[in-house]
């Protein structure tokens, strides 16, 4: 049975890919200094999986506490390294935090891993790599445009570390997997998204329609799309999660073609703002209390995945939709109230 530390298994996306590593016989730790996240959400992974998941709830920017957690697991084959800050509004106000915290924490791991002989990392990229992409869909190719915040530029500047130590430091081998807009929760409702200050569209609409929130604004519906609001990827959680199985899966198996690979994570598809809107209440029978409002400052207008190349190499598919997320996200907002 492969070990695998997952940085960040506290979060949301961390916490859904422990419960698909552990169903696909995988033994995991988990190190998260809980900045962003509770260890109670280990509790409902405990639920589900009947497992106990250790954390180590360390800042992966202190070198010396990074080490420890590699010292006491000589045996991890791999990291899976989620642990980020990704608010992108507040990058934009502190972006010296996001740059230290998202590349030191890079850099310890790496560190590491070379020091202690561990050679797998697969690593949370992000669409925003591509900025105001020139073609649509995207695919692995498209080349970056000028990142929309610092949280966008941190994507892109780690992707390059990893690039660059792949390449020239023997041995360490990367997965980077760029995800594109993810939400839903685990079918159980024992675990989701509990993000500090929601500024996603589906905890936004799931917030509001729970009485968190009076109303919500849709951002423009005079973009050049079908129905005048952005086009985005909504990917749900637990497919995301199982293509991080299918990644470490795919390295410890020496299957890569390079050893520094790039995978986007979507359904393929673009859905829009109100088409989202509209699979909320078809799956609630709640009508929405939102309002049509201005462009939102840095939002391109649309972005989709091609994601053959994850379906080729990996053997991933989504296999849920926009009413699944809305759905089983609903499920954990009236789960958690
Ligand atoms: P999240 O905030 O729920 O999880 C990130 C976790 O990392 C948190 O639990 C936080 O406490 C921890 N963390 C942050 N800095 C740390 C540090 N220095 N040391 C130790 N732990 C630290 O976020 P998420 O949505 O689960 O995202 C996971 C990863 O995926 C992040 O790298 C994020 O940038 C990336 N990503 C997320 C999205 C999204 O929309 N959720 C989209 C694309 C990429
Ligand atoms: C989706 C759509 C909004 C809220 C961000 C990051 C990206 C990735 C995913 C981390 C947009 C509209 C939203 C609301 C709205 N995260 N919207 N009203 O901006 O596509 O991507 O999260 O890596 O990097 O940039 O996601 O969920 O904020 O917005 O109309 O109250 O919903 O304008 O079109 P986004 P989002």
């Amino acid at each position: 049975m492969s070990k695998i530390l997952v940085t960040g298994g506290c979060g949301y996306i961390g916490s859904h890919t422990l419960v698909d590593l552990i169903d696909n016989g995988f033994e995991v730790v988990a190190a998260d200094s809980l900045i962003n996240a509770s260890d109670g959400i280990l509790e409902g992974v405990k639920a589900i999986t009947g497992k106990t998941v250790q954390n180590y709830p360390v800042d992966l920017c202190d070198k010396a506490a990074t080490r420890s957690v590699f010292e006491a697991n000589p045996d991890i084959s791999g990291v899976i390294h989620f642990a980020a800050l990704k608010y992108v509004g507040e990058s934009v106000e502190k972006p010296l935090l996001y740059f230290r915290n998202n590349l030191d924490s890079l850099l310890n791991v790496l560190e590491c891993m070379v020091e202690f002989g561990v050679k797998n990392i697969i690593f949370s990229s992000s669409c925003s790599v591509y900025g105001n992409a020139t073609e649509l869909p995207v695919t692995e190719s498209t080349p970056f445009q000028t990142a929309e915040s610092p949280y966008a530029r941190t994507k892109q500047m780690g992707e390059q570390i990893l690039y660059d130590v792949c390449f020239h430091e023997k041995g360490i081998n990367a997965v980077i997997l760029r995800y594109f807009n993810p939400g839903g929760a685990h079918e159980s409702t024992l675990i989701g998204e509990a993000p500090t200050a929601a500024t996603n569209l589906v905890p936004v609409i799931t917030e509001t329609a729970i009485g968190k929130r009076k109303s919500m604004t849709v951002f423009g519906n005079d973009y050049p799309t079908r129905d005048g609001s952005c086009v985005r990827d909504y990917i749900h959680v637990m497919d995301l999660a199982n293509a991080h199985t299918k990644a470490i899966q795919y390295l410890l198996a020496n299957q890569q073609e390079s050893n520094c690979e790039i995978f986007n994570l979507g359904i393929g598809e673009g859905v829009t703002v109100l088409e989202a809107i509209y699979a909320f209440e078809a799956v609630s029978g709640l009508q929405l209390n939102y309002e049509i409002g201005p462009r939102r400052a840095g939002d391109v207008v649309a972005i989709y995945a091609n994601n053959n190349l994850a379906t080729s190499r990996l053997g991933w598919m989504a296999q849920r939709n926009i009413s699944d997320i809305m759905r089983t996200a609903w499920a954990w907002e009236q789960k958690r109230r």
